[in-house]
């Protein structure tokens, strides 16, 4: 494997207590901090080491799955035995524990615990109390910590309390040490796979982000580049849709429900070509979902044809929040096949792939789709949550955002895929 000058850096100088990479999506933070995990356990001082992150699964997939990839560690891989999700590994015949922050009693756990050891994964999404309690448990001489970050709001508390400190020119808090990765420090990606990247998280905050690996935060309108002239076409100006991946459908009881269609026209550009919605207003009593899902039925026989081809409209997949089990069974019982989940976690990295394809042209709306023209420009960041280091979006009115964002994240790899293809 080559390795970067920014990798052979770290590799050299993390010698302090604790040490830490923070920055770009995939710049090859983790791969380093495991080279030097590895060379710590192969010596380390007597006592508990361990290997934390959000839950044991992502231990397993992020930090244990590369430790056993031959590619990286060749033979070294079979002095790494165990499973993590049992909660303990060997690493040279010396027993670690693997913790997820979120595993019951986490915190209390690790409280009585003196620690000689950790590898911590991903940082910003452990509770703050279980990593600073970490942090307090390795206070033996030699105990060192190596940990990876992405960066998040500049008001997270991992900023605040450590990046900001260390990084203090006028007194850099003790014991730790920081290095900051871009894509640039990995000579492992290809250079296609960046441009990708490059390419979905191409604006604002996402790109400052994830690109750039900048600890940044969203304020007011999340979409603050819309402009209706640029990203709305008419509705009998579609070009004729190629593929159309799904229709995305945000349900809900006491509000309103609405779906969105997402295809590929013929120009190779992506468009939210048609809508759904039902609203719950004060004069009509509401809807059940099987009621609802009735009326989306219609819709979804009868879409809206004006300058398209009406056999090519069918969408591959219904997309549902995969919570809304009583809707998906409503949505079954009325005849729709191929239904499959979007989960609620990642709506971060959802608005931002939403947001990059639309200010790169590479994604148009139409005119028809009504409810998700008039949600996009009030769609703002929560300026409270923001305060105390949260990303997220104000939940005013976002059913049609919502349901744009199941439809367009399900069916990444298929769009990304096709539109590489016609280029
Ligand atoms: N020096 C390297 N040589 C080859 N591949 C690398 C190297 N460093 C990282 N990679 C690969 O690049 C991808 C991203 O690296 P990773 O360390 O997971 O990034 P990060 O933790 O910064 O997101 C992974 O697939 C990893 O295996
Ligand atoms: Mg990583």
């Amino acid at each position: 494997m080559a390795i970067s000058p920014k990798q052979l850096d770290y590799l050299r100088n993390s010698n302090k207590s604790f040490n830490v990479c923070h920055g770009s999506v995939s710049s090859g933070k983790t791969v380093i901090t495991l080279y030097r995990w590895v060379f710590f356990m192969a010596d380390a001082p007597p006592g508990q080491a361990g290997m934390f992150g959000r839950t044991r699964e992502s231990v397993k997939s992020n930090l244990w799955n590369v430790l056993k990839d031959r590619e990286f560690f060749g033979d070294l891989v079979d002095e790494f035995q165990g499973n993590p999700l049992s909660g303990w590994v060997k690493m040279f015949d010396r027993e670690v524990r693997v913790m997820g922050a979120n595993d019951v009693n986490a915190e209390m756990t690790i409280r009585g615990a003196t620690l000689v050891g950790a590898c911590v994964d991903e940082i910003t999404v452990l509770p703050e109390g279980f990593f600073k309690m970490l942090v307090s448990r390795l206070r033996v001489p030699r105990a060192q910590l190596f940990g990876t970050t992405n960066p998040d709001s500049p008001n997270h508390w991992f900023k605040v309390d450590f990046i900001d400190k260390i990084n203090d020119p006028v007194k850099p808090l003790p014991g730790w040490t920081l290095w900051h990765f871009t894509m640039d420090d990995n000579p492992g990606l290809p250079a296609s796979y960046v441009a990708q990247q490059k390419a979905i998280y191409a604006y604002g905050l996402f790109k400052l982000r994830f690109i750039d690996g900048l600890w940044v935060s969203g304020d007011g309108a999340i979409f603050d580049f819309w402009d209706p002239a640029k990203h709305v076409v008419k509705h009998a100006d579609l070009p004729l849709m190629r593929r159309v991946y799904a229709v995305g459908l945000d349900g809900g009881l006491s509000s309103a429900s609405a779906g969105i269609w997402l295809g590929l026209g013929a120009d190779n550009v992506l468009y939210f070509f048609d809508e759904w919605n039902w609203t719950h207003s004060k004069d009509r009593a509401g809807l059940s979902y099987h009621e609802q899902a009735k009326l989306f039925v219609k819709k979804f026989n009868q879409p809206n044809t004006l300058g398209l081809r009406k056999a090519d409209l069918k969408p591959r997949w219904t997309i549902v929040d995969s919570a809304a089990l009583d809707f998906k069974r409503a949505l079954r019982d009325n005849g729709i096949t191929n239904i499959g989940n979007c989960k609620k976690d990642n709506v971060l990295q959802g608005i931002g792939v939403i947001g990059s394809m639309l200010e790169s042209r590479k994604l148009k709306v139409s005119d028809s789709c009504i409810g998700l023209i008039n949600e996009i420009p009030g769609y703002a960041w929560d300026q409270k949550q923001s305060l105390v280091g949260v990303d997220a979006p104000n939940k005013k009115n976002d059913h049609h955002l919502d349901a744009a964002r199941y439809a367009l994240m399900s069916t990444q790899g298929d769009w990304l895929r096709d539109m590489e293809r016609n280029r």
